[in-house]
């Protein structure tokens, strides 16, 4: 057995609660040295096909099936074998052992819950050990990437039917293109969340918050949520388009039924073609920059075309990629997409999101590191976006706990680093530089 002091000594790991009250991982990995890495599991709820696989109990007498004990098994057991005696600074051995030991495609049966704490575990442990801030890291792992703050993109709306009154389109968000420094962009964008607040009290709206911390007006047509956008740009006293611009992320996975993309709010029912005219038209009206999974996740001739249709937009994939090299690899060859959101469980390891984001960034794709609805506490995905100098980052709205605690940790690395703030640079399409 190896007998570096970087070597991992002990794993645990147990259930614990996310942001939405449900059951997610926590691991704890212990090296030789005393040094300790502790890190949790997000969770989606617009779980793309193509995702690494969430490991649920199942068991209906137990949070509804959802309870994660299998995964924390797994941890305290087969994981915590096969790593314990691996050295914590070689992250790549440790991951491709934990795919290795999983031995499926895609972590079904250990779970990519409980793997991924396990890997981001490891990484904080091996960066305490080295006395050195996570997001240097990372950066290391990656073959020294240069860092920078990344700009945010930030929920302001959401919708996502039933709960949270559905609207058709998922987020509507803000994205502070006109913002010099990190912490002007999170005044930018906390100006633009108080006015919509505001005018939306005044349309007598709801300002419930849902799952991502959006504001959930449940308005019947996208046009409106539109509009509320750019008067909340306004009442901020910011220029839309200038100062501040929309992204959207259409879900569009979730929306089609049979071979047709169906818009309750609207009663109308579109195929490919139409769903991209549709977003086409309203693109040409508001000051749009920036949009995620226009269409379904399989649907790669709409998403050539739909990329092909709007020069100067960047267009995210996120179900169509889900952080999946392959499936990245392919949307490159095709054109399909000019960016990728990256979400950590997607993938289910450190080394396999670093491999996913090297081939992006190879192929002048952008990259957006994000959250999901069902968080913690845990702040790895800030450190991760510096640290892989991802250019930007969507975390959710400048509301709720499990959500600042990432913006604010952005906003110590920010102090203490001196990096320099991405800007528009790190985005695809007319603004940015890829
Ligand atoms: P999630 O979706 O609820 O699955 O995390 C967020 C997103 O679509 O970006
Ligand atoms: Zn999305």
């Amino acid at each position: 057995m190896n007998q570096r002091v970087s070597c991992i000594s002990a794993v645990t790991a147990r259930q614990i609660f996310d942001s939405r009250g449900r059951p997610t991982v926590e691991a704890d990995v212990t090296l030789k040295d005393g040094s300790t890495g502790r890190a949790c599991a997000p969770s989606g709820t617009s779980t793309g096909r193509h995702e690494a696989w969430e490991l649920r109990d199942g068991d209906p007498a137990s949070y509804g099936g959802l309870g994660v004990l299998s995964a924390v098994a797994h941890v305290r057991g087969e994981i915590a074998t096969r790593i314990i005696g691996m050295d914590a600074l070689d992250q790549a051995a440790i991951d491709h052992g934990l795919i290795r030991l999983d031995g499926s495609s895609s972590l079904r049966r250990l779970g990519a819950n409980a793997v991924l704490a396990a890997s981001l575990a490891t990484a904080r442990a091996a960066a305490s050990h080295l006395r050195r801030p996570l997001y240097r890291y990372i950066s290391q792992l990656g073959g020294d990437t240069p860092m920078s703050l990344p700009m945010p993109m930030t929920n302001i709306l959401s919708g996502r039917a039933p709960g949270d009154q559905g609207m058709d389109f998922q987020d509507f968000l803000v994205i502070p293109v006109g913002a010099g420094r990190y912490a002007d962009a999170l005044a930018m964008i906390s100006r633009v969340g108080d006015s919509a607040a505001g005018l939306m009290k005044s349309m007598n709206l709801s300002v419930l918050l849902a799952d991502d911390g959006g504001f959930s007006p449940g308005f019947s047509r996208t046009e409106q949520a539109l509009e509320l956008m750019v008067r909340s740009f306004e009442a901020a006293g910011l220029r839309p388009g200038a100062d501040v611009a929309i992204g959207l992320d259409v879900a569009a996975s979730e929306l089609l039924v049979g071979a047709r993309y169906r818009l309750a709010g609207e009663g109308r029912h579109l195929s490919s073609r139409e769903m991209i005219d549709c977003l086409v038209a309203l693109i040409r009206r508001f000051p749009i920059v920036s949009v995620e999974d226009p269409l379904d996740q399989d649907d790669w001739e709409g998403w050539r075309e739909f990329t092909l249709s709007v020069p100067g937009i960047q267009v995210v994939g996120d179900d169509l990629f889900a952080t999946n090299l392959n499936r990245i690899t392919k949307g490159i060859g095709d054109r399909a997409a000019n960016s990728a959101l990256i979400k950590l469980n997607q993938n289910g390891t450190v080394t396999g999101t670093l491999a996913a984001m090297a081939a992006l960034r190879s192929a002048d794709f952008a990259t957006v590191v994000a959250a999901r609805s069902g968080e913690t506490e845990d702040t790895f995905v800030s450190d991760l976006a510096v640290g892989s100098g991802a250019g930007q980052i969507k975390i959710g709205s400048f509301r709720n706990t499990e959500r600042l605690a990432k913006y604010n940790q952005l906003l110590r690395i920010e102090e203490e680093s001196g990096l320099p703030f991405a800007g528009v640079s790190g985005l695809s399409g007319r603004l940015g530089s890829t």
